[in-house]
């Protein structure tokens, strides 16, 4: 049965309603301009037209994969982070919001250096590393993760963004790649879920995302002491810190930060009023 682009966006969005996702109109947009390749604006402006064979049948499977609980941004491929738009696939972590206050309050610390080097430890899409890139020009930086299909993902997005003659990308275990090397900032956005909560995630993000990126062990701070211990197999320590932390954990990073003997350590909140990015400077 053929429909029209009013027709299809009318029964997808009905769909996704009954299944109570929050915007179901706007969900149904996405992805039909998705399968079409064309605007929001092409769509209002063509509600008339009938959907070709392939787009519609490409739109319907998008549609019941969103139905089954599909996260919008691995059926599409796409996620934007920092006004940017980045290659995602199941292999890694949906750049969330949260994270763009990191890389934010990173550019603010380093946008007087001359030349930092800079080291993104679990770099996922590349999400924290390629942006840096991009808005440091004068960045070299490094991105390790423990998963060879995350940085296949993370290296497309560098040559997406035509930064890849200024990233390298390791695999291996935090600092191990790195170790006996020296950076003007590490930053990470490790995983930082308590085991035990995460059995209880929305199903959207526990079912699809990796476990890799979001199990932060017993207490939900495996990574944060190892990413504060083990700064002791850099050459020297670096001039910035910076890590973003869940709801709740600002207290106990900064007491690491500390015990690591950074000179002084600050926090800022998301846009809730929670501390989210911690700051902790040497030297
Ligand atoms: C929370 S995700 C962050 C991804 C990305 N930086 C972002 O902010 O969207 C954490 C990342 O750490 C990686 N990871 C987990 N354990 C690791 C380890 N021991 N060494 C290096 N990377 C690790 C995961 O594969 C995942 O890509």
């Amino acid at each position: 049965m053929s429909l029209t682009v009013r027709e299809a966006l009318q029964r997808a969005s009905f769909q996704l309603r009954q299944a109570q996702l929050e915007q179901p109109r706007r969900e149904a947009e996405a992805l039909l301009c998705a399968a079409l390749q064309q605007s929001r604006a092409w769509l209002y402006a063509h509600g008339e037209a009938v959907l070709p064979a392939a787009a519609a049948a490409l739109f319907d499977s998008w549609v019941q994969r969103r139905l089954q609980g599909e996260p919008y941004a691995y059926i599409c491929g796409e996620r934007e982070f920092m006004g940017l738009s980045f290659t995602v696939t199941p292999s890694v972590l949906i750049p969330r919001p949260e994270t763009e206050l990191l890389v934010e309050a990173v550019l603010a610390e380093l946008r007087q250096e001359q030349a930092p080097c800079l080291l993104d430890l679990g770099t996922g899409s590349g999400a924290i590393a390629v942006s840096l890139a991009v808005f440091l020009p004068q960045a070299q930086v490094t991105a390790v993760d423990l998963s060879a299909a995350a940085l296949a993902v993370a290296r497309e997005n560098a040559r997406r963004h035509q930064v890849a003659s200024r990233l390298r990308f390791l695999q291996g275990d935090l600092y191990a790649p790195v170790a006996g090397e020296e950076f003007t900032a590490v930053i990470s956005n490790p995983p930082y879920i308590p085991a035990a909560e995460i059995s209880r995630l929305a199903a959207t993000v526990k079912d699809y995302e990796p476990l890799l990126a979001l199990d932060g062990g017993p207490d939900g701070l495996a990574f944060y002491r190892r990413l504060t211990r083990e700064l002791t197999l850099l050459a020297a320590p670096p001039s910035l810190l910076a890590l973003e932390v869940g709801a709740g954990q600002a207290a106990a990073v900064r007491q690491l930060c500390l015990q690591a003997g950074c000179q002084a350590v600050r926090q800022l909140p998301d846009l809730a009023g929670i501390p989210r990015v911690i700051l902790a400077t040497w030297g």
